[in-house]
Formats: structure tokens, sequence, C-alpha cells
């Protein structure tokens, strides 16, 4: 590798000279198999609803799923992740709701089944269905308790998976939480559930509008998750929980949030060379949509950042911008 090219043997520019070029030396290049489309469904809406802090993004009653859906696919995107946004009257400390195999995401899971081929990612947390908005139980103390939580998380797992979900996708933070839900899932015959686990998943302010949009942010209230999600300051601890993970059963890792993360992302894929996915949050969603909206940015903005994921080394991205941007990768 030690190439001795000065100029004017070497200028860089002469492969920079047209487009055609350009696009023949890309080191790397986003297609719609990159791309992922976060899909929140709402108990009891009739039609769509907007999102003030996710411009261009709804919750969808069941009865405007199907349109939505088949959009999706339209796109050729292979993949939707799906948040369900419960009636608050079902809340509660346990969240228990997250159990019932009739509940609002696996109705949700069902139905899409049955009018399309993409693969379903639901996510394995409690945080829609508790009072407080927490991702597991709470103790005595208001403190999440990891063994307690474990096992309700491993059950909603297997009602997901029961319900038809692809991959299940935990994303509590809780210690053990994979090698339960593996443990669950081979136990009840679920030899193919793949588990997406969140295994990098920092304590981020990032995830604000992904809380109004799913109600959690009200039940949250000032309480945090710091004692479980991870703290921002840390990579080597990253590498940490995604090793764990790998040993415990998870099939494929994630990093999120993703833009403020691309170190993570890469030393995890150059670390463990397997499937890693990141996920482009609410809020970085929300920022870039602010600016294009003002025209302080221009909306080619939105590929730029989705390559630099691809630059960093993630298979795939989870993003808003997700339908968006395919329909314009289409073009
Ligand atoms: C639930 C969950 C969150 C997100 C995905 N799953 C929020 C949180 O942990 O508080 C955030 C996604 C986003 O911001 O787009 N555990």
């Amino acid at each position: 590798m030690n190439v001795s090219r000065k100029y004017p043997q070497s200028r860089l520019r002469r492969t920079r000279f047209t487009s055609a070029i350009r696009n023949l030396v890309a080191e790397n290049n986003l297609t719609v198999n990159d791309l992922i489309q976060p899909i929140f469904v709402k108990e009891g809406l009739d039609g769509t609803e907007s999102i003030n802090s996710l411009p261009g993004i709804n919750r969808y009653g069941l009865n405007a799923l199907d349109e939505e859906i088949e959009k999706i696919q339209d796109c050729k995107i292979q993949a939707v992740a799906i948040f369900p946004v419960i009636d608050p009257s079902k809340k509660d400390e346990l969240g228990t709701e997250s159990l019932n195999e009739d509940n609002l995401v696996c109705e949700a899971i069902r139905q899409i089944k049955q009018n399309s081929d993409l693969a379903i990612i639901a996510d394995v947390a409690l945080d829609p269905y508790t009072s407080h908005g927490q991702d597991g139980i709470l103790d005595k103390t208001g403190y999440v308790d990891n063994d307690k939580s474990l096992n309700i998380l491993s059950d909603q797992a297997l009602t997901l998976a029961k319900a038809g979900a692809d991959m299940v996708a935990p994303s509590d933070m809780m210690d053990g939480r994979i090698a339960k839900i593996r443990n669950s899932l081979e136990i009840n015959e679920f030899f193919n559930t793949i588990i997406l686990s969140y295994a990098a998943k920092y304590s981020s302010k990032f995830y604000g509008p992904f809380r109004d949009a799913v109600g959690s942010s009200s039940n949250l209230g000032v309480g945090s998750k710091d004692t479980y999600q991870m703290s921002v300051a840390n990579i080597d601890e990253a590498l940490h929980e995604v090793r764990m993970d790998i040993e415990e059963g998870a099939d494929i890792v994630m990093v999120k949030p993703g833009m403020p993360y691309l170190d993570v992302i890469k030393s995890v894929k150059d670390t463990f060379k397997i499937p890693t996915f990141a996920y482009q949050v609410s809020g970085e969603y929300a920022m870039l949509k602010a600016a294009i909206q003002n025209e302080w940015l221009a909306e080619e903005v939105l590929i730029e950042s989705l390559l630099s994921f691809k630059r960093a080394g993630a298979d795939c991205v989870l993003t808003y911008a997700a339908k968006e941007v395919a329909s314009k990768l289409n073009q």
C-alpha cells in the first residue's frame, strides 16, 4: 500500500471529470434494499393523522394501513418497522397489553402479512404499553427491574413472533434479554424468527419526536432511561453490548441513533462483521426535514446522510425518509 504517486502522475480530479466516471468509481451506493420504513399505527384511529415533529410522517388507523403498505411496496422497500400507539386506557404498570395476542400491533402484523411480502420488524419494549412510559417494569423505588422485565419482554417477543413478525427487535436494553428471547423462540419452534437487537442503543435526546408520535413522552414525564440505555460518551461499552448480544443469539445488531454515532457503526462492523443496521432516528429526521422545509438545506441532504451510513459500514438503515428516498432512487 506504500504507493508514492505525486502530481501530475496523479490528478485525483481525473476520476471526477464526468458524471458517468464518478458513478463508475463510486465506493458506496444507496439502493432501496438499504432502506427500512418505520410506521406508526394508532388504535381506534379512522384514517390518518399527521405528527407535528415528524413532517410527512403519519399515524395510520388499521383502516388506512393497507393503502400505505401498498405505497411502500410500490417503492420496492423490503421491510417495515411497526410501532403501535395504543389507547391510553390500556396502559398499566406492567404493560400487560403487550401480551394480548389480539392487540393493535398483532392485528397490524397479520394485516400487513395478508397484503404484502414485506418483512416485518416488531419492537420488543414495554414503553408503548406502560403507564410510566419506561421500557421495563419498575421496582418499589421506581428503578427499572432488569430480571423482572425479562419475563414479560420475552413473552412479548413470542407474542409478536406468533402474530407473524419476521424479526423481533428488542429495544429495551435489559441485560440478558437476547438469550431469554432466543431460548423462548427455540422452545416454541420459531426457529427462523430473526432477533434484530438494538444492541448499542444510547440514552439519546434524539428520540423526542418518536416519543411524541407514540404518546409515551407524557407518560415518561421527567423520567429518563439513563439507567438502562447507554451513556452517549461511550464506545468500548457499545462493542461489549454487541458482543454479548451476538453470543446470546442475535442475528442482526443495530446502532441507534445513527448519524451522530457513525463511529460506533464503523467499529461494530469492523469488529464483528455481522449484519449491522442503523437507525436514523426521529430527531435526526426532524432536523433534516425542518432545514429542508425552511429551504436552508437542499433535499439531497437526505441521500447524503444515508450514504454516510453506508460508508460507515451499515447494511441497512431504518429511516423515516425511506419511502421518499426510495421513490427518488427508483426514478
Ligand atoms: C422504544 C423505542 C424508541 C425508539 C425506538 N424504539 C424510543 C425510546 O427508546 O425512548 C426511538 C426511535 C426514534 O426516535 O425514531 N423503546
